[in-house]
């Protein structure tokens, strides 16, 4: 929406959230103080906030002066009840709909900005069109339109400004025509693509599904290459230059993590099994179990490098936010690993250039310890069984006394590392895991540290 406001001067965009709290950091007049880390998302909000652009928590007021409202809650996947484990939660969407549907004045139109599962428009405009009869004589109407966002975080700026397309579903042209008419005042005519609203809610979890089988394909191809020989960066180059293929989602990594591609993918698999297509949820479905599967085969593969146990040994885990650029850690790869880690008992100190320690405890449903006292000596292993981990502010102090370091987020700083002087600080034999691909192996060998990298093989 600070996009919008941004590119649409002419038009006044209100923010509205029930929590007064969010709302006051996003009116905070320190713009590094803004809830969501976002490169350039200060400078945008910056440019537009108090003159367009407007946080309030005034829900009915806003709702009553608008000419469209965007739904943009969260739809996370179900925990319990019918669905649970992969039906996304739809009691926000609801909930917004019908408050919609009570503020609303003249003519509306209702943009669905959250992913949602296909046909969810439908019950929208239920809700919508009950009110459209309401008893109390109040002159209302509305046009539903699913208008799903393709950002990716961390650069979702930039995705915004120059996207590779804008998608608007929906079944009255009149209302198509206004939302695309905002779009169009940055954005190329013919990248505004039109369809049903069907069609449209398809295409969001169809895209995050087909990205997401990319991934899982590359990290299968990687496990593959680490046996035989093959170097998944090379073969990833080899397929990637054929145009039906193409370079982009082929890095083989720790896994995918965010909080889109396994809830949208799951969100897929359910919908699959609720319209009788069973083989095609399963084919959906193993997208997701190979992602799993490369998370806990990366902690496995750590434990047996190390002499087959870490109980009390010191790893230093670099990254925990689940890409770089981003403080979001939902389903990152690093909550999986660490936790595996913990449960065999290892001393985790876990840096992150952004992620604050409250956030990896919550994740990790731990507290963190306070960090050890430096201990080299042999006997550290047999000391303690209990998994605990600290935050670590810098990466030498993680790696002090370490056995091991494990490169779990492609942060840049992590690519500049000088690793002749990194290395003696830990205790040898040590060992660097690189799950990102980002440090550069012969710089790492001739510091004298045993090396692994996704799919490298050994020739
Ligand atoms: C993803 C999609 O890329 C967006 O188009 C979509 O709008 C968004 O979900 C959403 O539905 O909101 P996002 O999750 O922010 O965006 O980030 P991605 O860049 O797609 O990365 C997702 C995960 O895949 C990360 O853990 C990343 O490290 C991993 N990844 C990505 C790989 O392991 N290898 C790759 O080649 C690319």
């Amino acid at each position: 929406m600070a996009v919008i406001a941004d590119r649409c001067p002419d038009l006044q965009v209100t923010v509205v959230d029930i929590n007064q709290d969010r709302i006051d950091a996003w009116n905070d007049s320190d713009l590094s103080k803004l809830p969501v880390y976002e490169p350039g998302l200060d400078a945008v909000v910056g440019r537009a906030r108090g003159r367009n652009l407007h946080f309030s928590t005034g829900v009915d007021e806003a709702i009553a002066s608008a000419d469209m409202v965007f739904i943009s809650v969260n739809t996370p996947t179900k925990t319990r009840g019918l669905g649970a484990g992969q039906a996304s939660d739809l009691r926000w969407v609801e909930a917004c709909a019908r408050q919609v549907a009570k503020s609303a004045v003249g003519h509306t139109i209702v943009v669905e900005k959250s992913t949602l599962p296909v046909r969810t428009a439908e019950a929208v405009k239920a809700i919508l069109s009950a009110a459209e009869h309401s008893v109390d004589g109040s002159q209302r109407s509305f046009s539903v339109l699913s208008n799903p966002e393709f950002l990716a975080e961390g650069t979702a700026i930039s995705d915004l400004e120059s996207p590779d397309r804008v998608l608007i579903g929906g079944e009255h042209p009149e209302a198509i025509e206004s939302l695309a008419s905002i779009y169009g005042h940055w954005v190329a005519h013919e990248r505004i693509l039109r369809t049903n609203l069907w069609s449209s809610e398809l295409s969001k979890l169809t895209a995050n599904a087909f990205l997401a089988q990319r991934i899982s394909s590359i990290n299968s191809v990687a496990a593959l290459c680490e046996a035989t020989g093959a170097d998944v960066r090379e073969v990833a180059r080899a397929i990637g230059t054929d145009s039906r293929i193409g370079p982009k989602f082929l890095q083989a990594g720790p896994g995918f993590g965010g909080s889109c591609f396994q809830k949208d993918i799951l969100n897929l698999v359910y919908l699959c099994r609720h319209f009788g297509l069973p083989d095609v949820a399963d084919y959906w479905e193993s997208v997701v179990q190979l992602n799993t599967w490369q998370q806990h085969r990366i902690a496995r593969m750590v434990v047996k490098k190390l002499f087959g146990t870490v109980t009390g040994k010191r790893l230093a885990i670099l990254g925990f936010a689940f890409k770089a650029d981003t403080n979001d850690t939902r389903e990152a790869p690093a909550i999986r690993i660490a936790k595996d880690l913990l449960e065999e008992g290892a001393q985790l100190a876990v840096h992150d250039p952004k992620v604050d320690s409250e956030q990896i405890a919550r994740d990790l449903q731990l507290p963190a310890s306070t960090a050890p006292a430096v201990d080299s000596g042999p006997t550290r292993a047999a000391l303690s069984g209990e998994g605990t981990w600290w935050p670590s502010d810098d990466v030498a102090s993680a790696l002090r006394e370490a056995d091991a370091v494990i490169i779990l987020t492609e942060w840049n700083q992590y690519r500049d590392l000088d690793w002749s002087v990194l290395a003696p600080l830990m205790r040898q034999p040590a060992w660097l895991f690189d799950a990102r691909s980002v440090v550069n192996p012969s710089e790492v060998r001739a510091a004298g540290l045993n090396f692994w990298r996704v799919g490298e093989g050994q020739s």
